[in-house]
């Protein structure tokens, strides 16, 4: 790719400041939507809530007098014309939909942040050369069906059938029906491709989700590349019988030896703990079991599970190890296993280019910021696949995220957000 043109002059001053009182209005009108107890918001994708809460977004952007094109998955633009029309778009945003009992941060910030970066840039009367996009995209969190990012995958081109076959939710709704309720079959997963060169730059503002930033004081953080997950459903089979009558060594517990894998997750994760080795974090983060009752031995174990790791190297032989155990624990135990992969996806690097530019501004605004990694997986990871991305991260209290306790200042809301907008403002001046 060619290098992006010396920086255009910048004069700070003349910028004009969002304005945070209705961000957070808005950020927390959204945040409502879906709110249970003790303040945890659910709103999985496809729900009533999820989709109320895009169609405030809807208002909102033709509040800004935005142009909305809504695509066939739900994934909202909202878009202000440039100066050039030909000029592709500089695209921001993030999710509105959220895990079980999660947070009111974790994506509406990125889509919230990208509207008022962009509306204040209209009120303002700031020309850009390249238009400018906020969008929303359907359904980030694997919560419901194992399958992450599924509105910006789509738009990156990146859904393929093999990655459906084993997306179901816990009712056993299966994800290629519902897209095909919308009128995507699996013939049509590319249908929904944005054209790269209708793009110009993506860049998605984000709460932190972990303790680093807050631990090391600073209020910004740059990433340089996405951990991206490796997803796998793990079926033990053995035979569900009667908890009084069944003698120990007579027993096929699926459970028991759920419980042995789950432990050989965590012990062989920490094994791959030092950053030398390419970090690996391992999760179980969802177990069914059948029949589920107090006088039946378990017959039956469904485990989802989770792992990630910047490298992409011990991210596999982590899959590879856990499939062998899971064999193998299988045979001892004269049970069955199924190792059903959702979809194995490789580290994201994101773009070192827009990363300078974000670098520039924070200098000449005397921000400190941190360069890092993510851990969490965003629509950004699918964004960068079809043009240069970057991030922004803001502190997350404690680390705190997918919890009902996740919080974030809202000055360093305001602050990502300024950061956004001049980002934004810059790149689309600017040649590539
Ligand atoms: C998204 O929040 C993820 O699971 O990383
Ligand atoms: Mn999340
Ligand atoms: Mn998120």
């Amino acid at each position: 790719m060619k290098r992006m043109s010396p920086a255009a002059p910048h004069r700070p001053s003349t910028l004009p400041i969002i304005n945070q009182r209705r961000l957070m209005r808005d950020l927390n009108a959204i945040g409502r939507i879906g709110i249970g107890n003790r303040g945890a918001v659910t709103r999985l994708v496809f729900s009533v809530k999820e989709l109320r809460s895009r169609q405030v977004l809807i208002h909102l952007m033709r509040q800004a007098e935005l142009k909305i094109h809504i695509d066939g998955i739900g994934n909202i633009f909202g878009r202000l014309d440039g100066s050039d029309p030909k000029a592709p778009a500089v695209l921001a945003g993030s999710h509105l939909d959220t895990v079980i009992h999660g947070g009111k941060y974790d994506g509406p910030v990125g889509v919230i942040g990208a509207l008022e970066a962009i509306r204040t840039i209209r009120e303002n009367r700031i020309a850009t050369r390249s238009p400018l996009e906020v969008v929303c995209f359907v359904g980030e969190e694997s919560s419901r069906f194992g399958f992450s990012t599924l509105g910006s995958s789509l738009v990156a081109g990146e859904v393929h059938p093999r990655d459906l076959a084993n997306a179901v939710d816990a009712q056993g709704t299966k994800l290629a029906d519902v897209l095909l309720s919308l009128g995507i079959s699996p013939k049509r997963l590319r249908g929904l491709t944005r054209n790269p060169k209708s793009l110009k730059a993506y860049f998605e503002l984000h709460i932190e989700q972990g303790p680093i930033l807050e631990a090391i004081g600073k209020r910004i953080g740059l990433v340089t590349a996405i951990a991206a997950p490796s997803r796998f459903r793990i079926i033990f089979t053995g035979q569900a019988d009667h908890s009084g009558t069944t003698p120990m060594e007579m027993r096929k517990d699926a459970l028991v030896a759920s419980a042995q894998l789950i432990e050989f997750i965590e012990k062989t994760c920490r094994k791959f703990s030092p950053m030398a080795k390419g970090r690996v974090v391992g999760t179980v983060g969802a177990l069914k079991i059948e029949p589920g009752v107090i006088n039946a031995v378990p017959g039956r174990a469904e485990l989802s599970v989770d792992i990630r790791s910047t490298s992409a190297q011990s991210k596999a032989r982590v899959s590879r190890m856990v499939t062998k155990q899971a064999q193998q624990i299988a045979r001892k135990r004269a049970i069955s296993v199924e190792v059903l992969t959702i979809r194995e996806e490789d580290p994201v690097p994101l773009d070192k280019r827009l990363l300078r530019v974000t670098k520039e501004i924070c200098d000449e605004k005397q921000v400190v910021y941190e360069i890092m990694p993510s851990g969490a997986g965003h629509d950004a990871m699918q964004m960068a696949k079809i043009t240069p991305a970057a991030m922004i991260f803001i502190p997350s209290q404690r680390g705190i995220s997918h919890n009902p306790l996740e919080w974030t200042d809202p000055d360093d809301i305001g602050l990502g957000t300024q950061l956004l907008m001049e980002t934004m403002i810059r790149v689309a001046n600017e040649q590539f």
